[in-house]
């Protein structure tokens, strides 16, 4: 199954065995040097499948990250990029970045930059990864608490999702995972959202078929608007909070990211519905869905100051303003939308108010 995104690049979900990933590299790289960039986990899950499958990758370079998100920093791409230099990647070589939204947002930007741009192809790991990080052309890495802050629009040469990797992935990485499902769904999908918000089993995201549809809606949108001039933006919904959130708790008791986009949208949902964009049943359906798969943490009133600081930083804001996208229904979403600090801190406030103790 393909999707072909509208800056030429294929994404080919199936199995890697019988894809065209064989033919791509052979055809395209056959006299590069390919370079694997894993992390820990995708490292012990992941590499040996690929390598062993594959002859043509048993001389690759593999190049280890450290896992998870306190990681995607400027720190861990310098020794990449002098490990790239001291093994003599060139322009014409390749990198294969095998892991979940870190390594393709760190690997991404690492090969972006080095030597002005070596070409490098995804190989999503995670549901999330699978049907939002690795798409659209987004590269980047975090500085301190601030998402994201450091990166480069770069397309990957074609994405290669196997569902077969989910299949060593912990429950709540897929849970992560759903939360971007459901924000693709409110955002462009009722039907979606009707069938997701009714799902008991997370297994059945893993079907070509799922991963097809929902990655679609990423594409489609992202194809309207590449460089996120416009519509792209609604692709953020959640984000806003989500990130200020992720960002506020990284060092101290982390929030992942999907759940951090969860607890986002509901706040999000929420300043839609007191801005009276949003009919209060509605959010109070979005809410319970929400709320069933990402519990709350325990949040205190200074933890709600040092979010709200955060969101200045957020690069959707304007003149000064914090701008976030608000939903009109499900399905439907506007975005650069003031939102004063006010509001924001009171939506975090009904937030604290569903806190539940997670230990
Ligand atoms: N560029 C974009 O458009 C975009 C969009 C959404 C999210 N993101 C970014 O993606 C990141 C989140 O991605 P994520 O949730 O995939 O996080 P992640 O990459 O940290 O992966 C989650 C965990 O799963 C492990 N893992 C990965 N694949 C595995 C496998 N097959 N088996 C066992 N373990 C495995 C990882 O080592 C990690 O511990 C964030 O940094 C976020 O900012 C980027």
């Amino acid at each position: 199954m393909y999707i072909l995104t509208s800056s030429g690049y294929q994404i080919e979900i199936g199995s890697l065995e019988t894809s065209g990933f064989s033919d791509f590299i052979q055809q395209r790289y056959s006299d590069s040097k390919i370079v694997i960039m894993v992390d820990e986990n995708t490292n012990d899950n992941c590499l040996e499948y690929l390598i062993t499958t594959f002859d043509f990758l048993a001389e690759a370079e593999v190049m280890l990250l450290p896992s998870g998100e306190e990681n995607k920093v400027m720190e861990v791409c310098f020794q990449v990029w002098e490990a790239l230099s001291d093994y003599g990647i060139g322009r014409r070589d390749l990198v294969i970045n095998l892991g979940g939204g870190v390594v393709t947002d760190m690997g991404g930007f690492i090969a972006s930059v080095y030597k002005r741009g070596v070409d490098f192809i995804h190989i999503p790991t995670t549901l999330l990864a699978m049907i939002d990080a690795s798409i659209g052309g987004k590269t980047g890495i975090d500085l301190g608490v601030y998402k994201n802050q450091l990166g480069v629009f770069m397309n990957p040469k074609a994405i290669f999702t196997d569902k077969i990797f989910l299949e060593t992935l912990e429950p709540k990485e897929m849970v992560n995972g759903f939360a971007e499902a459901l924000k693709h769904a409110l955002i462009r999908d009722a039907a979606l959202w009707n069938e997701l918000s009714s799902l008991e089993n997370l297994s059945e995201l893993s079907s070509d078929e799922m991963l097809m549809r929902i990655s679609s809606i990423k594409v489609e949108i992202v194809n309207s608007d590449p460089y996120e001039k416009g519509v792209r933006k609604i692709l953020n919904f959640g984000h806003t909070v989500g990130h200020a959130i992720e960002g506020y708790f990284l060092f101290r008791e982390p929030v992942d990211h999907g759940h951090g986009v969860a607890l986002g949208m509901i706040a999000e949902s929420y300043i839609s519905y007191r801005k009276g964009i949003l009919a209060k049943t509605t959010f109070e359906e979005i809410e319970k869905v929400l709320l069933d798969w990402f519990p709350v943490p325990q949040i205190s009133m200074p933890d709600i100051q040092g979010i709200v600081e955060l969101l200045y930083n957020d690069k959707k804001n304007h003149s000064g303003k914090i701008q976030c996208c608000l939903l009109e229904n499900i399905g439907t979403c506007v975005y650069d939308q003031p939102v004063e600090e006010a509001v924001f801190a009171d939506a975090l406030v009904y937030l604290m108010s569903k806190s539940v103790s997670l230990n």
